[in-house]
């Protein structure tokens, strides 16, 4: 019998392609998005889409009545680090209480595993590079504060109810789906590779680059930029280890590229121009943020098939160039409501 997941935010970037991998994987799955900030067309056929939201906590109880889930997937949450900045309580809030809902529904209902989409703005500006799992913990936003909360809440759910979990820690999330059938679309787009991207297709008369002042080679900030699909497939793999025990791995591919080395190599890729302009440094960027992703390469046998940016770009610029609006049309085929 294939085992039933439920996967929440499974509309947005992030967990639509995760759903992708599961379904081709033969997994059962429930997603569960207020399409806030998802699509539904970012949702295969093959996966059923609730329209619900994590704050309703009797549609919550309605959901685990009428499904048996083997294991809940978490993608739903405000996810800018910027934006944090701002308005704090929005994620000190609503992303701690949310989640706090459907932990303690997965307890009730007596699921047993639980993965948790995290991130590496858990480690704030750190003190050593590349970034391994003992690196010490200190939020650089609230944004990255709400995950170290509900990352302490599974601890604690472990602890006491058993609830095994995996806690990964992305670095910078890129790319898209090279068969096309879900890629990035946030409104408005904050994020580096779709910016470069947008201004390929003329959408944007350029690139502001945050600050070219950074102790760093050529003064931009370097991130590691790691593929949607190998991160789909770490959390398969953490989802087996789950059988077993709880976990956590820091998800990067090693490697750092500035902010100057993507602009170029989306040059490269796209045959664009893609004009820039410096400006000013943004509140909170770290100069560096590299992964040390040993620790799941040696326990899981996870190995990047997107290592390299060129390929991560490649793939982002298929969707982007056959998507220039992004997801434009809805689906209303396959949507139940609670
Ligand atoms: N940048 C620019 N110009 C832009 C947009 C971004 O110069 O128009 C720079 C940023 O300053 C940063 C780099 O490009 O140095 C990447 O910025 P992103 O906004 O794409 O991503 P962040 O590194 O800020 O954040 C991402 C995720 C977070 C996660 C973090 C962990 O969005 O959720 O990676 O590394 F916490």
């Amino acid at each position: 019998m294939s085992k039933s997941l439920l996967v929440t935010g499974g509309a947005g970037y992030v967990g639509s392609h995760v759903v992708l991998e599961l379904v081709a994987r033969g997994y059962e799955v429930v997603v569960f998005d207020n399409l806030q900030q998802g699509h539904r067309d970012a949702v295969v056929r093959e996966a059923m889409l609730i329209e619900g939201d994590l704050a309703d906590r009797d549609g919550l109880d309605r959901l685990f009545d009428q499904h048996r889930f083997d294991a809940v997937l978490h993608f739903a949450a405000n996810s800018l680090v910027g934006e944090s900045m701002r308005q704090p309580f929005l994620y000190l809030g609503d992303n701690v209480v949310n989640a706090l809902n459907l932990i303690r529904a997965t307890v009730e209902h007596k699921v047993g595993k639980f993965v948790l989409s995290s991130t590496a703005n858990l480690f704030g500006t750190p003190e050593r590079i590349p970034i391994d799992e003992e690196a010490a913990i200190d939020p650089g936003s609230p944004y990255g504060e709400s995950k170290f909360i509900i990352e302490r809440m599974l601890h604690w759910a472990d602890q006491i109810h058993g609830l095994r979990s995996a806690c990964l820690r992305y670095f910078n999330a890129a790319g898209a789906d090279p068969n096309g059938r879900t890629g990035e679309d946030h409104a408005p787009e904050t994020h580096l590779i779709p910016i470069v991207l947008q201004a390929a297709l003329g959408q944007r008369p350029h690139v502001e680059i945050f600050g070219d002042d950074y102790p760093t080679p050529d003064g931009t900030c370097i991130r590691d930029y790691i593929h949607v699909l190998d991160l789909a497939d770490a959390h398969i793999r953490a989802l087996d280890l789950l059988e077993t025990r709880s976990c956590r791995y820091n998800l990067g591919n090693g490697r750092g590229y500035s902010v100057r080395e993507v602009v170029e190599t989306a040059r490269r890729v796209t045959g664009a121009e893609i004009p820039v302009r410096v400006g000013p440094r943004r509140a909170g960027d770290p100069a560096v943020l590299v992964a040390a992703a040993d620790r799941i390469r040696t326990e899981l046998g996870w190995k990047p098939k997107f290592a390299e940016l060129r390929k991560i770009v490649e793939t982002a610029w298929q969707w982007h160039s056959n998507n220039p609006t992004g997801f434009v049309r809805a689906r209303s085929d396959q949507v139940e409501s609670t």
